[in-house]
């Protein structure tokens, strides 16, 4: 049995992991809103049925109002809102003694603030819907101490304790909140930093699976959350990590 075929929402959907957890839900047969500042949406190749299921919407969900009307707009379809996938994400590294405020309030605006606004905003048309699954992606450098990571590593650990509070606040409601928390994956978030080079040589001996992982692993596991309805799992943190962040 899986979530009922809705619509789901998903930010930072035009490109990398949101891209893959876009996709990997569009082929499945939900209709998918494509929240980004662009409006674009990934590119479903030949599939024209999967095309014909991603709803571009342009948002910056740094804008409330922009967001909530955007999650309105994603609910107007058949079977109403039945989830949203807090994926738009930014990562910045700077040494913890020169780090300007500013920045770190930037790092936190999109990668925790948000998530809470734009859950906010769904919550009533997931309500009206009968409930569903909120996913926020988080990291494994939520539980980890990462020089010059700060405010990457405050942020989706904020992102563990949202999913958590959500998760009994609106249990009653037959919403679930699961925290995605990916490790090394090979996206425009880090693809200069991951380029043939030391911190890839280092990182191919120090993940035990012996690479970084790809978006669509990400993006099928999100998939599979969607499709098995798993009504006793939520507020935890699932890592994808290829066993990095309890590695010795
Ligand atoms: N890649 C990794 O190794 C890794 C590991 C752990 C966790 N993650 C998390 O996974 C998520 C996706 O990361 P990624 O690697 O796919 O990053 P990415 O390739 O850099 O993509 C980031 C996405 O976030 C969107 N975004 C950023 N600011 C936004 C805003 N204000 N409003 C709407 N969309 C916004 C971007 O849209 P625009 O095109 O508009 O910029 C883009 O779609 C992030 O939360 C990241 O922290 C990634």
């Amino acid at each position: 049995m899986s979530i009922p075929k809705g619509t789901v929402a998903i930010t930072g959907a035009n490109r990398g992991i949101g891209a893959a957890i876009a996709l990997a839900l569009a082929r499945d047969g939900y209709r998918v809103a494509c929240l980004a500042r662009s409006g674009g949406v990934p590119d479903a190749g030949a599939d024209e049925a999967v095309r014909e299921r991603l709803l571009p919407i342009r948002c910056d969900v740094l804008d409330e109002q922009a967001s909530a009307a955007a999650l309105a707009q994603a609910a107007d379809g058949a079977g109403g809102l039945v989830g949203l996938v807090n994926n738009a994400g930014l990562h910045t590294a700077a040494k913890s003694a020169e780090l300007a405020t500013t920045e770190y309030e930037r790092v936190m605006a999109i990668n925790a603030t948000a998530v809470f606004t734009a859950a906010r905003a769904a919550y009533p048309h997931l309500v009206r819907a009968g409930g569903g699954l909120i996913v926020n992606i988080g990291s494994f450098f939520d539980k980890l101490g990462v020089k010059r990571n700060l405010a990457y590593c405050a942020s989706k650990a904020a992102v563990g304790a949202i999913t958590r509070c959500l998760a009994v606040e609106w249990a009653a409601q037959n919403i679930r909140v699961v925290d995605v928390a990916p490790g090394y994956i090979l996206t425009d978030l880090n693809r200069d930093m991951m380029a043939a080079g030391p911190l890839r040589e280092y990182l191919d001996k120090r993940i035990p699976a012996g690479k970084p992982g790809t978006a669509d692993e990400v993006g099928r596991l999100v998939a599979a959350l969607y499709r098995e309805k798993l009504d006793f799992l939520s507020g935890e943190t699932i890592y994808i990590d290829g066993a990095q962040g309890i590695a010795h």
